[in-house]
């Protein structure tokens, strides 16, 4: 792994090993304390965050090492300065690089550009290092991977719920996707995702039946309806469109019992999801949101070479 640009190139040994490496790093992070010393990273921002910013910042101090805010509106980047030359300048002075990015084009040409390693924090196809750190989670409240059922619920056509096909297809999870029919997900992604589930063995369906989708889940995952890239003006048409897939009461006992919920967060109660649902008991969204920090440091060792 030289890049993580996202979960397709990844084998279910390379996402295995992540996850035991974040629980290695979680249970004994003083351990890992000075392994970056004198390391920084730069992190590029095209659209806002409060996770990804925070939990790669802390995850370099936390490991001794230290990282660059680079809002791309402050640099010229895209204006007067292209993303081959960033990538060539910073890869002179960081050790590493995160993104954060609209075009998943534009990811692959920094990291083309790069001589030191990228990872993408996002972009509108794409949110590997999230689902990395959610499928740690899964396994700490599940205590396994391979033959659970996650249902997700709302926009099918979305870095989260192409990511979570990716990394639950090949780890043998049975995903089904809940989203209305102009949402589905991006055809040439989910030709991967069942190349992946021949493989692992797990089951893909995508319906437009939310009730469906969810049934006999052991996970039900929700995300905003209003993604980054999404225009504001979008958001009372989608309101409406998506309204059937909001994750409530009614829909979540469809689930097993024992099912937990989860949302990458940011979320908006009422709309995704209900108040009751998100603040309730089957729902694991800050402990998901601190596995990002455990994440972030596995997936910086793996591409530097030093995890221990
Ligand atoms: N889940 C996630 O990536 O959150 P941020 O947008 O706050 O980084
Ligand atoms: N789908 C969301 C994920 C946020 C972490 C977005 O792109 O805004």
């Amino acid at each position: 792994m030289r890049h993580l640009l996202s979960l397709t190139g990844l084998d279910s040994g390379d996402i295995l090993d992540l996850v035991s490496l974040a629980a290695k790093i979680k249970n004994n992070a003083k351990k890992y304390d000075d392994t970056l010393k004198n390391k920084t990273m730069l992190m590029i921002f095209e659209k806002p965050s409060l996770r990804t910013r925070v939990s790669f910042e802390v995850a370099m101090t936390q490991m001794g090492g230290h990282a660059i805010y680079l809002d791309a509106k402050d640099s010229p980047l895209g204006e007067k300065e292209t993303i081959a030359d960033t990538a060539k300048v910073s890869s002179r002075y960081c050790d590493i690089i995160m993104a954060r990015l609209y075009k998943q084009e534009n990811m692959e040409e920094l990291a083309k550009n790069s001589s030191v390693p990228v990872i993408n924090g996002l972009t509108d196809e794409f949110h590997p290092c999230q689902i990395l750190s959610d499928l740690l989670t899964i396994k700490e409240k599940k205590g396994k991977l391979k033959g659970l059922k996650l249902a997700f619920v709302g926009d099918g056509n979305n870095n989260i719920t192409h990511e979570l096909l990716l990394g639950c297809s090949t780890v043998g999870i049975d995903i089904s996707v809940g989203c209305p029919e102009s949402l589905m997900p991006q055809k040439w992604i989910a030709d991967i995702a069942v190349k992946k589930a021949k493989i692992s063995g797990s089951k893909i369906k995508i319906t437009q039946n939310a009730k469906d989708a969810v049934k006999d889940a052991d996970i039900v995952y929700a995300d905003s309806w209003m993604s980054y890239h999404i225009p504001k003006e979008e958001k009372e048409k989608r309101i409406k469109l998506l309204n059937p897939f909001q994750v409530n009461k009614d829909l979540i006992k469809n689930a097993k019992k024992d099912a937990i919920f989860m949302n990458c967060l940011p979320a908006m109660r009422g709309m995704e999801q209900t108040a009751d649902v998100i603040d309730g008991h089957q729902s694991v969204v800050f402990d998901q949101a601190e596995n990002r920090l455990h994440m972030q440091k596995a997936i910086i060792l793996k591409l530097l070479k030093e995890e221990k």
